[in-house]
């Protein structure tokens, strides 16, 4: 789990170094002048612009499709008809706060992404279940297969088979489409469980709960209709990435990609909390590119960290702008935030360090008496 970070300096450092040049390249004088190549002609140059050699072979052919696509995009319908958005802030009636409503604490769909630490899942899960009440959706990365194989494991001896699915579909790399990809599935995985539940939280394997779920699930009672998730609008890194096998490369040499016209665009922490209602407008929609929320994950998978601003772009640009709360319930340990960098990724983050000596547990202590809003702590262990 990451912040995205604001500069595309990794250039400086590249191993990868993609496209070739930093020069000019078809996509930035698409960019530029708004005037593409033809699709053949663009592929036919493929070759000389990108620096293939550094993907693997199986990929090759869909990288050049897909940059191409990038270029003929930019004079494209795609990007020059409005969005036409339904956010209508002022949609007081389908407020579900104004219905009275018997007190019933709220059940809740955890998300869980986990990469590298079973034993943290396992807590989180052992602290947040309440049976009945709550239902689980886990995905190990696929490069860590040891996990997944513990994680499936403890589900069969804990007897949870019917509360916790684990899953294992995606390569997780920074910057890259999967993430986001992987908390969708959670999503939609959640939305089969047996539980019906009226929230869907995602968490990392680096959350540590604070409070117990009955707590939170009171608090959300009293928000009920309201999604939680933190939105910067406006700036955002347009930066054309792909993703192959474990790699991410950055395709568009710093040069901005048009925005779709009339779609707002923000960007925040990639944790959430959302309705039942969201999460079924957006797994219903994602791959229909006709609706709102399909045109949005078309255009964001396209580009840099679409985990960080795809939810953000849903929220500014649907009917669930009315029904928002624009923080998060998570307390992050800013000062243990560090930079990140990966020889497999083109872009570096800010992560939260890991939380683990004794004065980790004094803090952990002072944040759950002084952050009464706060119902997860980010941290390691
Ligand atoms: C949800 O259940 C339906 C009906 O059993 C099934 O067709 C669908 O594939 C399931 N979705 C997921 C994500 O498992
Ligand atoms: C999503 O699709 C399901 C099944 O087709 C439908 O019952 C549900 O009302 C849809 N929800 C939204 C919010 O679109």
């Amino acid at each position: 789990m990451a912040v995205a970070m604001a500069a595309p300096a990794a250039f400086a450092c590249l191993l990868l170094l993609f496209p070739r040049s930093l020069e000019a390249t078809m996509l930035t004088d698409a960019i530029a002048t708004g005037k593409p190549l033809s699709m053949k002609r663009c592929l036919a140059q493929t070759p000389q612009e990108l620096n293939l050699k550094v993907l693997p072979k199986e990929c090759h052919e869909d990288i050049q499709q897909f940059y191409c696509q990038r270029v003929r995009d930019v004079a494209s319908k795609r990007y020059s008809e409005r969005l036409r958005g339904d956010c209508q802030p002022s949609a007081e009636s389908q407020d579900p706060q104004m219905k009275p409503q018997a007190y019933a604490p709220a059940k809740i769909g955890y998300v869980i992404m986990g990469h590298r630490f079973p034993q943290n899942v396992k807590r989180l899960v052992s602290r947040l279940f309440e049976p009945g009440s709550t239902a689980f959706a886990i995905h190990v990365d696929e490069k860590s297969p040891s996990m997944y194989d513990d994680l499936r494991h403890w589900r069969e001896v804990e007897r949870l088979e019917s509360v916790v699915q684990v899953f294992s579909e995606f390569n997780v790399v920074r910057g890259g489409p999967n993430m986001l990809k992987a908390e969708l599935q959670g999503i939609r995985l959640l939305l089969n469980a047996t539980v019906r539940w009226d929230f869907c939280i995602l968490l990392s394997e680096q959350d540590y709960p604070l409070r117990a779920n009955s707590v939170l699930a009171e608090y959300l009672w009293v928000h009920r209709g309201t999604s939680f998730v933190s939105v910067d609008e406006g700036e955002c890194e347009r930066d054309v990435s792909y993703q192959c096998g474990d790699r991410v490369v950055s395709l568009s040499g710093g040069a901005q990609y048009p925005k779709v016209p009339g779609m707002r665009y923000g960007s925040g922490s990639q944790w959430f909390v959302i309705t039942w209602d969201f999460a079924e407008a957006v797994a219903n929609n994602t791959g229909n590119p006709s609706t709102v929320v399909g045109a949005i994950f078309r255009d964001l998978t396209t580009v840099k960290q679409p985990d960080e601003s795809f939810f953000q772009a849903v929220v500014l640009n649907t009917r669930f702008c009315a029904l928002h709360s624009d923080y998060t319930l998570v307390w992050t340990d800013k000062d243990s935030m560090r930079e990140v960098r990966s020889d497999t990724s083109e872009y570096n983050i800010l992560s939260p360090g890991v939380l683990s000596s004794l004065t980790d547990y004094f803090k952990l202590e002072e944040v759950r008496k002084q952050s009464l809003w706060a119902f997860f702590a980010r941290n390691g262990c």
